[in-house]
């Protein structure tokens, strides 16, 4: 009963404080000068991309990512003088992302910002043909990867005060199901439903902290080749490598660039909301889908 009485109290408290933050217009929750960014996946595509337009808003980064070139390729990327940390850490291995924000905070003090941005698509093909071993490989780096992040981050932010951002990015998939890529597509539904559980979370102890769900459309970057970080046991035919690289590179040939996408998290952020699309026009398809839940029908 004591611990339901402080959380109510909590409850309260924090959603006085947004009414006031309401009553103010929105807030930008947007990383500014000074804050201490992590990004991972920031090795390539839409976390190289993020990484550079939060280094020209002057925050403090620490690139996480399993490829050492590729975060020697971001960092040459960052405008001069930015201060950054590269760390190469598998998102998926829980024990490295505790050693990675204990590296966080010996360097930078604190963190403010966590985007949970590390993702693979694994293989297309049909839903009953997929390997247990890419189900470990995709689930463990999309899903628990985020789950990393958040086991290890978010308790030296509520140490360090109550205020924080957490950006997890899911994709359109998470929002809308989409055929031939059903682990990526399960992955990204429970990188949101676990998103929406983690904000009433925080919300119900009080703290401030905000998470923002991240749902890209098609964006041009390297996704396509993602299998060639897979780890040992997973087992890809010269074939199967071929015609899933061949499939997603065609599935993004009119996607946004990765600069354009990372713009319209920012100014999502920059509105204070808890969802970021790229791609509006998927909202139909998103009624649609709420609409046959409702209905009942297929
Ligand atoms: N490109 C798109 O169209 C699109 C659409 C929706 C969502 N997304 C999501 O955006 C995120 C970024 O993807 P991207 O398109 O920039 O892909 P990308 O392949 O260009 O970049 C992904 C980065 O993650 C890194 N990475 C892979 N496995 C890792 C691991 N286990 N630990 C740490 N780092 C790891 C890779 O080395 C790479 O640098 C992913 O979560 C992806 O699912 C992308």
């Amino acid at each position: 009963m004591r611990g339901s009485l402080r959380l109510s109290r909590g409850v309260r408290r924090t959603l006085k404080g947004a009414r006031e933050v309401e009553s103010l217009g929105s807030l930008s929750i947007a990383p500014s000068t000074d804050s201490v960014v992590v990004v991972t996946g920031a090795g390539s595509g839409l976390g190289q991309a993020l990484a550079v337009l939060l280094a020209e808003r002057g925050c403090r980064l620490a690139l996480v990512d399993i490829d050492d070139s590729s975060l020697a390729a971001t960092t040459a990327a960052l405008p001069p003088g930015v201060e950054s940390l590269q760390l190469r850490v598998d998102v998926a291995d829980s024990t490295a992302m505790r050693e990675c924000a204990l590296s966080v905070e010996e360097r930078f003090g604190r963190v403010d910002a966590l985007f949970n941005n590390a993702g693979v698509v694994g293989p297309v093909g049909l839903a009953w043909e997929m390997s247990v071993p890419d189900w470990n490989w995709v689930l463990g780096v999309n899903l628990l990867g985020v789950a990393n992040g958040v086991r290890s981050f978010v308790p030296m932010m509520l140490r360090h005060g109550s205020s924080g951002l957490i950006v997890n990015t899911a994709s359109v998939a998470g929002l809308i199901a989409t055929p031939f890529t059903s682990i990526y597509t399960a992955s990204k539904h429970a990188v949101v439903g676990y998103s929406e559980a983690l904000q009433q979370e925080l919300v119900a102890v009080g703290s401030a902290i905000r998470v923002v769900v991240f749902a890209p459309g098609e964006v041009l970057t390297d996704i396509s080749k993602g299998y060639r970080s897979r780890p040992p046991g997973v087992e890809w035919d010269a074939e199967q490598q071929e015609s899933t690289t061949r499939a997603l590179a065609q599935s993004l040939r009119n996607g946004i660039s990765p600069t354009t996408a990372a713009e319209r998290l920012i100014a999502a952020l920059d509105a204070d909301s808890m969802y970021a699309l790229t791609h509006r026009e998927f909202l139909p398809a998103m009624r649609q889908r709420l609409g046959l839940v409702e209905a009942g029908g297929r």
